[in-house]
């Protein structure tokens, strides 16, 4: 396992705020069943701090296909307090709970079903509502159930997140709207490229997480995770670099194909 640490800081256009990546921690495994070990035990240790301190542990999932594996890991991990559990996710695809496409689907088929004890909570993206009425209902829902200890954002203990070949993260995609949005946590977003709506936390709600976990898989990859964590700073083409987090950290898992163009 490599760590390597960015240290260098520049001006984030997004948020007008000093950007350091000095907070930047880059896990290097060398390949997917690896890469979904290490994810897994480290949402174990962010679980059992969480829950020792606060009670509880409020996570949200990342969609698409590199963290299914990770999920099926936590599955079996005897050490997990599922009750003190409250699962979230962190985008979703504007479609059913059953819909081959759904971010829930993939969670429910990967981790929910097959669960020794029920999680505390399950807060599902509604996905199936008209996409604005989605984020408000689900803003709302986050509101009232994650605490925001010291602002008026919801602070979760853990948001996972994936990164797109472009760039994307969550449902954050180059050039939308969304990556100016400070005002929601959670919006509905036209993705042109994807001619679909997608549904997202918005860099506001991700930035005030305690943990931020990217795990990124692939060579397909490698051009983007270089560019991300080694070329110039510019959120608005490359929306996984505003991940920030004000009081957080952030850790990218990637395995050996998305790292290959990084510099050791
Ligand atoms: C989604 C995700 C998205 C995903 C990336 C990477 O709903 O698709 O949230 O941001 O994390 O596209 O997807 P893969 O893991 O399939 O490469």
């Amino acid at each position: 396992m490599t760590t390597t640490e960015n240290s260098n800081s520049e001006r984030d256009p997004v948020r007008g705020r000093q950007r350091s990546r000095s907070s930047d921690n880059i896990v290097i495994q060398p390949n997917r069943n690896q890469l979904a070990d290490t994810a897994a035990s480290m949402i174990l240790a962010a679980s059992i701090i969480s829950i020792a301190q606060r009670g509880v542990f409020t996570i949200a999932l990342a969609g698409g296909s590199t963290p299914g594996p990770v999920y099926e890991r936590l599955t079996t991990l005897a050490e997990i307090d599922w009750p003190r559990w409250h699962i979230f996710w962190s985008d979703e695809r504007c479609v059913p709970p059953t819909h081959a496409d759904s971010n829930y689907r993939m969670a429910r088929e990967s981790l929910l079903d097959q669960l020794p004890r029920a999680p505390g909570a399950v807060s599902r993206l509604p996905g199936e509502l008209p996409p604005q009425e989605a984020a408000h209902v689900y803003e709302e829902a986050i509101r009232e159930s994650v605490a925001a200890p010291d602002s008026n954002i919801p602070r979760f203990d853990l948001v996972l997140l994936g990164m797109g070949d472009d760039g994307h993260t969550a449902s954050l995609f180059p050039g939308s709207p969304a990556l100016n949005n400070t005002k929601d946590l959670v919006v509905a977003d036209f993705v042109s490229k994807l001619t679909a709506n997608r549904l997202s936390f918005t860099y506001p709600l991700i930035n005030a997480a305690r943990h931020v976990l990217i795990l990124v898989s692939g060579s397909s990859k490698a051009g983007a995770l270089s560019s991300a964590l080694n070329g110039p700073y510019r959120p608005l083409e490359l929306p996984v670099q505003g991940v920030q987090p004000v009081d957080g950290q952030l850790r990218w898992l990637v395995d050996a194909g998305a790292a290959q163009n990084l510099n050791q």
